[in-house]
């Protein structure tokens, strides 16, 4: 028996040993240098395969029609099955679960809005967002890095695409944490992982996103130039979007487009806290800014997996997988696969070539991957120049997900010119 096959779902795929100790990155390596593609038997849930090299990732990803994303977006290691008696169990139908044809159709409906040249337009909004934000914390000596910070950056960005009010920020914060913290005690009202919360969360959402959708409507052509406009207003196969695709669209964006952004920004600061070297290297030399942001993301790997379903019987690596089962594609272990980074332990905001999949790859490759490079290095431009000194205040929180690398509170003492 080797080392790999003495590994639990849980060292594989926490969330229990993510909240305490982070990633496990040396489980996953043992499974990489192992190179098959084991099975995690989870009892009377359904197990996965644990998918952790890079070449495989990107070849199980480049196949949409064979390898599917509706049957299952993740596994969630941690909550309950569904509960077939509960009627609004079918809460969300968004990109993320859907297949060719129909993803496409409904990919385009909002691609125009994350383009680099579209994005590239909201850099002076941006800015503005992350100087307000820097001053605010100019006058403080410990700041929440997340709340303080990385969360109102991500959040009043969003909003200002959506065409909502940046005061309901915080609402939106809640939100978000009730539904990507899921199987995290802290953000659910009954303090367990039932999932509960999430569901309750999510009708409140779509509640708050059918009134939007109305006064669009109503307003018709008079309708601000928002993305809730767009597709409140779209023609979709001479109709309007169905009801639940359209709601589900703006949670998607919402947790999407700031559970992410905002862990590889604040987990980006912390690799620059630990790496005084790496640090002093962008302070010296901002037009490292790009390639920086990069390796953020590679580091940090916000993203921890997502699941694609065999269509057919396979053999991967000698290892038969039976059609309808589990992959589970471990990003962030892709990122630190030895076949294809140099030193891929080390931290290196020059690192050059960085081929990483933090964002995915193929037909589902992150739609606001632009968006969030954009905000990582606006955030990088304003702070780093004025950072007098940075230091952790206290230890870094992390969400109990296996789905999310989630920061939740990084105190840090700051001091910006
Ligand atoms: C550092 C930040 C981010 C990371 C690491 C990230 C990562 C990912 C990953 C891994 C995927 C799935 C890719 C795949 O299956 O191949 C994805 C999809 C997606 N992301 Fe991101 N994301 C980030 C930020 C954002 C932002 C800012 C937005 C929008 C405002 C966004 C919106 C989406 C959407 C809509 C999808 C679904 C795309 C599809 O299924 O076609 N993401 N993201």
């Amino acid at each position: 028996m080797s080392a790999a096959d003495a590994l639990t779902a849980e060292e594989v795929l926490g969330p229990d040993s993510f909240a305490a100790h982070g990633y496990p990155h040396d489980a996953w390596k043992m499974l990489r240098r192992e190179g098959k593609v084991k099975y995690f038997d989870m009892g009377a849930r359904p197990g996965f395969w644990a998918v952790t090299r890079r070449a495989d990732i990107v070849w199980l990803s480049k196949q949409p029609k064979l390898f599917l994303n509706a049957p299952r977006v993740a596994v969630f290691a941690e909550s309950p099955p569904p509960d077939p008696s509960k009627p609004n169990r079918a809460v969300l139908c968004h990109l993320l679960n859907m297949d060719p044809p129909d993803h496409a159709d409904y990919r385009n409906l909002a691609s125009a809005w994350f383009t680099p040249r579209a994005i590239g337009r909201r850099r002076a909004e941006i800015e503005r967002i992350a100087e307000d934000l820097v001053d605010e914390i100019a006058d403080r000596e410990i700041i929440d890095f997340v709340e303080d910070f990385t969360v109102p950056l991500t959040l009043s960005v969003l909003a200002d695409m959506l065409g909502v009010p940046r005061s309901d920020w915080r609402k939106m914060f809640a939100w978000t944490n009730q539904i990507a913290g899921a199987s995290d005690p802290e953000y659910q009202a009954d303090g367990s992982d039932s999932g509960e919360q999430m569901r309750i969360t999510l009708q409140e959402m779509n509640a708050y996103f059918a009134e939007r959708v109305e006064e669009r409507r109503a307003l018709g052509a008079d309708a601000p130039d928002d993305m809730t406009s767009v597709l409140a207003n779209a023609d979709f196969r001479g109709g309007t979007i169905p009801t639940l695709e359209l709601l589900s669209y703006f949670a998607l964006l919402l947790v999407a487009g700031n559970e992410t952004t905002r862990n590889a920004a604040s987990g980006g600061m912390l690799a620059l806290i630990e790496n005084p070297g790496e640090l002093a290297k962008l302070k010296a030399d901002p037009s490292l800014v790009n390639k920086a942001t990069e390796e953020i993301v590679r580091w940090t790997s916000p993203v921890i997996q997502f699941c694609r379903t065999p269509v057919d019987d396979l053999e991967l690596h000698g290892q038969k997988i039976p059609a309808g089962e589990n992959l589970c594609l471990l990003y962030p272990s892709a990122n630190r696969d030895e076949d294809v980074f140099e030193d891929p332990d080390t931290f290196k905001v020059d690192r050059s070539p960085n081929p990483h999949i933090g964002f995915g790859i193929g037909e589902h490759f992150c739609l606001g991957a632009n968006l969030a490079r954009l905000e990582i290095r606006i955030a990088l431009e304003k702070l780093i120049p004025r950072l007098v000194s940075v230091e952790l205040a206290g230890p870094m929180e992390r969400m109990r997900s296996s789905f999310l690398g989630g920061v939740k509170r990084m105190p840090v003492r700051i001091e910006l010119r």
